[in-house]
């Protein structure tokens, strides 16, 4: 078993180790993930990077002791709620990813449902396209997640999910988008719904928040998502994803920013005084909330506007293209950068392509329903758009071939 050594190493002979030790990893710079990483180019990385530095071991749990991250914080929440819709009484708590936005949204819902409604058996209902997360969170907190089958147009069947709705219904979800088709959810008509129930709505936006807007600048057609949508309660968005920070910056926003005492844990049952948390974390990284606001000064409404550009024409190039070579299909409706396309030749094994693409250097996503290759664009993809329909036009023909080994559905997933 490793141990911590005995004798501490030098600062070089560490850096050439962990260096050595990515050799196996794969090059996301190049564009080759179809997921886990958002990319732009070497400025932003180093703003990031000097932007992190400079408040690395800063915790902001202690905005006492610095009032820089509690400004700063207070300024990415702002700027993020004045994208997304939010009105004079909206508000918004920095957490680590989506999974603790959802997470403390599923919680709120639980609690104010139990102290107003006396709700003690909550569930949620949801459509099966929501993120996985949500089940997660649904079982910590004791909640049951009713996932109902998403409709032929793969968004949110609402006639479906009312009829799953009862006295004992807490939440009701929809993406924007979700993140297997890349579809959105009616938001409006769910929103609408929730009104009706008196129960919390729940936007997840973890993939759209920061681009969706800045697509819909572009002249796409995107549903209103926002949380002026009148019902929508709380939004969940990544400023890890789209926002393009790097990784621990997620937000929840609420609409009404008394919401957010219902996810607030308040305590003294200790010896050392009060205790109290909108997150579920304690100690906080300052470096997260530093380089996110710097991603976010660093790119302006104009960077994200590139960078809304550059998915779009990605995708354009990558669909176009795939849907030109006999056998495949790109799966329709998908709303933003996310896509998903398959075999409609039953002899051509999309596992088998898949395979001959991995073998070639690119990190495949799986998908189990339809049996298909699921991709999440990011900027950088733009620029290996047109070598990537070229890879799937050689994997075609090597899985054809049958001589390339296959990648099944349930494998490499996520
Ligand atoms: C739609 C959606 N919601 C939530 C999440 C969870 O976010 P995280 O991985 O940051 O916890 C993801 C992650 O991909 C997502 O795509």
């Amino acid at each position: 078993m490793t141990g911590i050594p005995a004798k501490g190493r030098d600062r070089a002979s560490i850096l050439a180790d962990l260096t050595a030790r990515k050799h196996g990893d794969r090059d996301w710079r190049r564009g080759r993930l179809a997921v886990y990483f958002y990319w732009l180019d070497e400025e932003l990385e180093r703003v990031q990077q000097e932007a992190y530095l400079a408040f690395w071991t800063e915790n902001n749990l202690g905005q006492r002791a610095y009032p820089s991250l509690k400004a700063i914080e207070d300024e990415v929440i702002a700027m993020s709620l004045s994208l997304l819709g939010g009105g004079g009484r909206a508000g918004g708590t920095f957490t680590s990813g989506g999974s603790e936005s959802i997470f403390l949204a599923m919680m709120a819902a639980r609690n104010k449902a139990r102290a107003q409604r006396g709700v003690r058996r909550p569930n949620i209902v949801l459509p099966n396209s929501a993120h996985l997360t949500f089940d997660r969170a649904a079982e910590a907190l004791g909640i049951e997640a009713r996932r109902v089958s998403v409709g032929a147009d793969l968004r949110a069947d609402v006639a479906a999910m009312t009829a799953r709705m009862d006295a004992d219904t807490v939440a009701i979800v929809g993406s924007a988008p979700n993140y297997p088709f890349g579809t959105f959810d009616p938001i409006e008509r769910l929103a609408a719904l929730a009104v009706e129930r008196g129960v919390w709505m729940h936007v997840d936006a973890c993939v759209g928040g920061f681009l969706a807007p800045y697509v819909r600048r572009l002249g796409h057609d995107v549903t209103p998502f926002e949380l002026s949508v009148p019902g929508v309660t709380s939004m969940s968005a990544d400023i890890h994803k789209h926002g393009m920070a790097p990784k621990g910056a997620s937000l929840l926003l609420v609409s009404d920013a008394a919401d957010r005492e219902w996810h607030k844990f308040e305590s003294r049952a200790w010896q050392r005084g009060p205790y109290a948390a909108y997150t579920t974390q304690g100690t906080r990284p300052g470096g997260s909330v530093a380089a996110a606001w710097a991603s976010m000064q660093h790119l302006g409404d104009e960077g994200y506007m590139r960078c809304a550009r550059l998915i779009m024409e990605a995708k354009a190039i990558m669909t176009g293209g795939i849907a030109a070579i006999p056998g495949l299909e790109i799966l329709t409706p998908s709303d933003l950068g996310i896509f998903v396309w398959r075999s409609v030749d039953p002899t051509l094994d999309i596992g088998k392509v898949a395979a001959a693409m991995d073998a070639e250097g690119w990190l495949m996503g799986r998908q189990q329903e339809p049996d298909g290759i699921h991709l999440h664009l990011n900027p950088i993809h733009r620029e290996v758009a047109e070598e990537y329909v070229e890879a799937v036009s050689r994997a075609v023909a090597a899985a054809r071939s049958g001589t390339t080994a296959r990648i099944g559905a349930n494998e490499r997933t996520y």
